[in-house]
């Protein structure tokens, strides 16, 4: 059996004008697109060295001083890959041309009042626009896809994602004065991928934690439950606090079947930022057998390979091989009113019982 695992891809990539010149872009957008062979052709940032470090490390020809030289001297059929903060995408995206074709960092603005203002604004100034929910097109997301749109582990009936890691939050700064943390930049890419096996839930029901040990983060753990009705079972379990060394560090995502299962393992988040290797393992159970998990080997990861998927989509809508990108920001509001809906609940409180 041959197990896709690749992202589809433009017949005729575009040239791409980077917009922050920060971490994520220097650390997964970059060495994506080099992979892909897709093209940069010009940086900017706010931060004028930033842009320039960073032109110098992957080749990109052109820095732009101004946003308005980057306008001026852009191609037409350009992709603007925009990766600021969330505060910051709605003023970058007014400055872009009407009919702008853009991809946004997540996530999609501070909220879902910030994603409704940039969905309007897609709309009236008619952009293809997609959201870096790049999870959706990891290798091992392709594979577990393929596996199951071909019915080999029969009717998917359950998705859990459990991560019990410990992540160094002291290299994202910016988080510490943010209202909203966990579930906004991080259980947000599950909630994303459960959305997009199962659609969009009935219900969400939740609860974020801090940890007293980091009383300046908002919220370090949470607990969701993506309610699709009696027979389909969809949790997100993530503690990013267990300091207590690597052995009893784990982080998967579990696909259950009808009539199979898929196990990956999250390599990237245990040891981070040194990672471990990745896994995926797959049984499909045959009829008076026992149960056989089998290994397959996949080439790439999330973090670079991901990000080809999710820029290919803006390409693909671009060239019109797509109506709309699969991550277009119609969607992903779906995925940010999911996020709202898992904060609302998380204040709200469960059901008291009655003693
Ligand atoms: N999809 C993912 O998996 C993923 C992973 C990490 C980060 N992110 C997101 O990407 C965004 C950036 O993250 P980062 O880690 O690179 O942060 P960062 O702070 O390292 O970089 C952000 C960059 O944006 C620049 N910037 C800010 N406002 C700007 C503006 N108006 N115009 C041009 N440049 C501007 C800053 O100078 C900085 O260089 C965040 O929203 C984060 O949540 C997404």
């Amino acid at each position: 059996m041959i197990i896709e695992t690749n992202s589809p891809l433009p017949h005729h990539p575009r040239p791409i004008i980077v917009i922050g010149a920060g971490g994520i872009v220097n650390d997964a957008h970059l060495p994506a697109y080099k992979l892909a062979g897709f093209w940069v052709t010009g940086i900017y940032d706010v931060d004028r060295e930033k842009a320039l470090r960073t032109a110098e490390k992957f080749d990109i020809p052109l820095v732009y001083l101004h946003p308005e030289d980057m306008l001026d001297r852009s191609p037409r059929s350009v992709v603007f890959d925009i990766a600021v903060p969330g505060s910051q995408i709605l003023p970058v995206l007014r400055q872009l041309p009407e009919g702008s074709c853009v991809l946004l960092q997540k996530p999609m603005g501070d909220d879902l009042a910030m994603a409704r203002e940039i969905v309007d604004l897609v709309r009236t100034k008619k952009m293809t626009a997609g959201v870096n929910f790049q999870l959706r097109y990891a290798p091992f997301i392709n594979a577990a896809r393929y596996i199951i749109g071909q019915g080999l582990i029969g009717e998917l009936i359950d998705m859990e994602i459990n991560v019990n890691v410990y992540t160094p939050w002291h290299l994202w700064r910016f988080l510490y004065s943010l209202p909203r943390v966990e579930i906004l930049y991080h259980s947000i890419h599950y909630i994303d991928l459960v959305r997009s096996f199962f659609g969009n839930p009935d219900s969400i029901y939740a609860k974020t934690f801090q940890h007293p040990g980091m009383p300046e983060l908002a919220s370090v753990r949470t607990s969701i439950i993506m309610d699709y009705g009696p027979t389909i079972r969809a949790n997100i379990l993530t503690n990013h606090t267990h300091d207590f060394g690597l052995q009893e560090q784990h982080a998967y995502i579990k696909f259950e079947g009808t009539r199979g299962a898929i196990k990956i393992k999250l390599g990237l988040l245990m040891n981070y930022p040194e990672g471990v290797p990745d896994g995926f393992q797959y049984c499909i159970a045959q009829k008076d057998k026992p149960p056989v998990w089998k290994t397959l080997d996949i080439a790439g990861s999330w973090f670079p390979h991901a990000f080809i998927g999710s820029m290919a989509q803006i390409m693909l809508a671009a060239e019109g091989a797509i109506p709309k990108p699969d991550n277009s920001v119609e969607d992903a509001i779906h995925t940010m009113a999911c996020v709202e809906a898992a904060y609302e609940s998380s204040a709200q409180g469960g059901i008291r019982p009655s003693f």
